[in-house]
């Protein structure tokens, strides 16, 4: 038995299923997931993320993390929590920069908010004891301001598709075709009316797990304090576009094929998750990548590091492109922040 193989049977039997219910699936099922059993991040992997381009990303990351602390007026306990932390590099910079600020990192309780149970296995044996796990940010105990670091989660969390067809909205669903394939077909749906107008062939996207991931950070700031950051590649404005794609060894494949073995993503909604975290009293702001890591000192570190190493000039000139260049990463990648409304995070300070 395969996970298409039991989709297959679970569609005979019951219908179609949405694209969320599918990426769902595909990433968390116990048994086939991709995440639940494979950390196949890095070169050798499918994909790589921007810790692992340079640890100039991770070491921003601290910077930031621990001039939050002090703007937050240097409480004795933060939260320091990232989640869906991959293979542990993120945060292993974090708290190697973090050395520098002793204040700082004696104030945090670090905690890592992680599904997979091979990637919590990478992190312990980088970070060893100086961290704690939890399944979701629920069960990170709450009562001190939070400080919270997510790269490349809102990505993975599903989406519900919608097509725009000649006479009005239809759900993008997954079906079988007639030699039971896996199939994309269309289904009535009956969010049609409450779907922004649009020209037939347009798709739009909606992810209600990502919305909540937005709520439920912004509503633990409004009530603790803090801030946190939500960096993806995605989108700034409300918009239409299918942005489903599945990488395997670095190489687009199709979303349907072999479900389980790739990883399997839509773009950040960033709008909808800013205004999630607003609703319940957080204030929310985002720059692109390649403008916050500026802000944070990028060419500075960059140049620091080229200093120590000058043979490495090349390498190091390569990452800093790769990470804020806005052909490459700069521009597609937004970071976005939720924050207290009593203090704006640094690099925010005129960001909306
Ligand atoms: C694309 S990887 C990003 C890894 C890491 N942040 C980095 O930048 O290299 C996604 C991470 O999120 C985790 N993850 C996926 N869904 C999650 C969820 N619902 N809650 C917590 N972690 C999740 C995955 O297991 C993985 O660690």
């Amino acid at each position: 038995m395969s996970l298409r193989d039991r989709l297959a049977a679970q569609i005979a039997a019951g219908g179609p299923i949405s694209v969320a219910q599918f990426m769902s699936a595909c990433l968390h099922d116990p048994d086939f997931g991709y995440y639940a059993t494979r950390p196949a991040i890095g070169e050798a992997g499918d994909f790589i993320t921007a810790p692992m381009v340079s640890q100039m990303f991770g070491e921003l990351l601290g910077v930031w993390a621990a001039a939050s602390w002090e703007l937050m007026g240097q409480p004795d306990e933060v939260r320091l929590v990232e989640m869906g932390p991959g293979d542990g590099t993120l945060m292993g910079d974090i708290l190697k920069t973090l050395r520098h600020a002793p204040g700082a990192l004696d104030a945090a309780d670090v905690w890592l908010v992680e599904t997979s149970a091979p990637l919590r296995a990478l992190q312990a044996d980088r970070l060893g004891e100086r961290v704690q796990w939890a399944q979701s940010l629920t069960e990170v105990p709450d009562g001190v301001p939070l400080i919270l670091i997510a790269n490349e989660l809102l990505d993975c969390l599903p989406a519900r598709q919608f097509v725009r067809t000649a006479v009005g909205w239809a759900e993008q669903v997954v079906g079988l075709d007639a030699d039971g394939e896996l199939a994309f077909g269309l289904a009535s749906t009956p969010a049609a009316g409450l779907l922004p107008d649009a020209a037939p062939g347009q798709v739009f996207e909606q992810s209600p797990a990502q919305a909540a991931l937005g709520a439920e950070v912004g509503a633990r700031i409004a009530a603790d304090g803090g801030a946190a950051l939500l960096i993806d590649y995605g989108r700034a404005e409300p918009g239409f576009g299918d942005t489903l794609q599945a990488l395997r060894r670095h190489e687009k494949v199709d979303p349907l094929d072999r479900p389980g073995e790739a990883d399997l993503t839509v773009h950040a909604d960033f709008p909808a998750v800013m205004a999630a975290a607003r609703a319940v009293g957080a204030s929310a702001a985002f720059l692109t990548q390649g403008e916050f890591l500026a802000r944070m000192g990028i060419g500075q570190r960059a140049e620091a590091l080229v200093a120590a190493a000058p043979n490495r000039t090349g390498v190091i000139g390569r990452q800093l492109t790769r990470l804020i260049a806005t052909d490459e990463m700069g521009e597609l990648f937004k970071v976005c922040a939720i924050h207290s409304p009593d203090w704006t995070p640094p690099a925010f300070e005129d960001a909306e």
